[in-house]
C-alpha cells in the first residue's frame, strides 16, 4: 500500500544554512512515528514540512498523492499541536471549538456546541468549559488545543514538543491524552525529548541530526544501537 506521507527529497536552509539535508521519509497510515534528535537538528523544521507550514526548497512531501504546497493544501487533513498552546484568549474553553468548527467546517451551533461538549469530555475539560484561557493550568491548556486540533477530524496529527513547557505532572496529563489518541487509527508524529514519552508512543523512531535521519527504527532497536552519537545522546537525556 502507499504510504500515507512520503517526504522525497526535501532540503530546506535558512539564510544559506542547510537545516533538512535530501530528507527522505514514507509513513504509512496509522504509523506513530516519534523523532528526536539534538537541538537545531531540523526537527521541527521536518515536521513544519509535513504540513505546509514551511516552503521546501527542493524535493517534495505528498499526503495520500497530493503535494503539499501551503496549509491550504492540506487544510483540516493534517492538525498539529505546538509547545505553545496558540489558544484564543478571548473565547471561553467550549469556544475555542466552537467557533473554528462553525467557520472552518461550516457546521451548525448547536452540532458544533455537542461535538465541543464531547471532545472536552475525552480531554477530561468538561467541567472548564465556561472558563477562558488565561485560567487553566498548562496542562489543561494543551488538552484543550488537543481538542481543538482533533475538532477537525483530522487523519494526520503532528505533535512539536507539546509537553515540554509543561511540569512533569501536567506534562503527564498530557502525555496520558496523546496516548489515549495514539490507540487510534490516526496517523501521529510526535517531536519529544522526554523518552518515557517515547517508548510508550512510538512504532518507529527517528533520530534526526544535522538534517538528516541517522537511525530510522524501532524504540528497542535505539536503545541497543551502537551508533556513538546515538549513545551520547541517550546518555544525555537520561542523566
Ligand atoms: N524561520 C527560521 N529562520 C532562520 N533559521 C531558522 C528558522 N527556523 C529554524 N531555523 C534554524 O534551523 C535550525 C533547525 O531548527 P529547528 O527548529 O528545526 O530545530 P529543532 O531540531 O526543532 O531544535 P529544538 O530541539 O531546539 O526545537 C536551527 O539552527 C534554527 O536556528
Ligand atoms: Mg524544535
Amino acid at each position: 500500500m502507499d504510504p500515507l506521507i512520503r517526504v522525497e527529497n526535501i532540503s530546506k536552509s535558512f539564510g544559506g544554512t542547510p537545516v533538512l539535508k535530501e530528507i527522505r521519509l514514507d509513513i504509512r497510515r496509522g504509523e506513530k512515528l516519534a523523532v528526536i534528535g539534538p537541538s537545531g537538528s531540523g526537527k521541527s523544521t521536518l515536521i513544519r514540512c509535513l504540513n505546509g507550514l514551511e516552503n521546501v526548497d527542493s524535493g517534495t512531501v505528498t499526503i495520500d498523492g497530493i503535494l503539499v504546497e501551503s496549509t491550504r493544501s492540506v487544510a483540516g487533513r493534517v492538525g498539529m499541536v505546538f509547545q505553545q498552546f496558540n489558544l484564543f484568549p478571548h473565547y471561553s474553553v467550549l469556544n475555542n471549538i466552537v467557533r473554528p468548527l462553525m467557520t472552518v467546517k461550516k457546521v451548525g451551533r448547536d452540532d458544533a456546541a455537542a461535538m465541543a461538549r464531547s471532545l472536552l469530555e475525552k480531554v477530561r475539560l468538561a467541567e472548564q468549559k465556561d472558563q477562558y484561557p488565561g485560567t487553566l493550568s498548562g496542562g489543561q491548556q494543551q488538552r484543550l488545543a488537543i481538542a481543538r486540533s482533533l475538532s477537525m477530524a483530522p487523519d494526520i496529527m503532528l505533535f512539536d514538543e507539546p509537553t515540554s513547557s509543561l511540569d512533569p505532572e501536567l506534562a503527564f496529563e498530557v502525555f496520558e491524552t496523546i496516548q489515549h489518541l495514539a490507540s487510534s487509527r490516526m496517523t501521529m508524529v510526535l517531536v519529544s525529548h522526554q523518552m518515557n514519552m517515547v517508548k510508550g508512543f512510538a512504532t518507529r523512531v527517528l533520530f534526526l541530526e544535522k538534517g538528516i535521519i541517522s537511525f530510522d527504527g524501532s524504540f528497542d532497536a535505539l536503545i541497543g544501537s551502537s551508533d556513538d552519537r546515538i549513545q551520547r545522546f541517550l546518555r544525555k537525556i537520561y542523566q
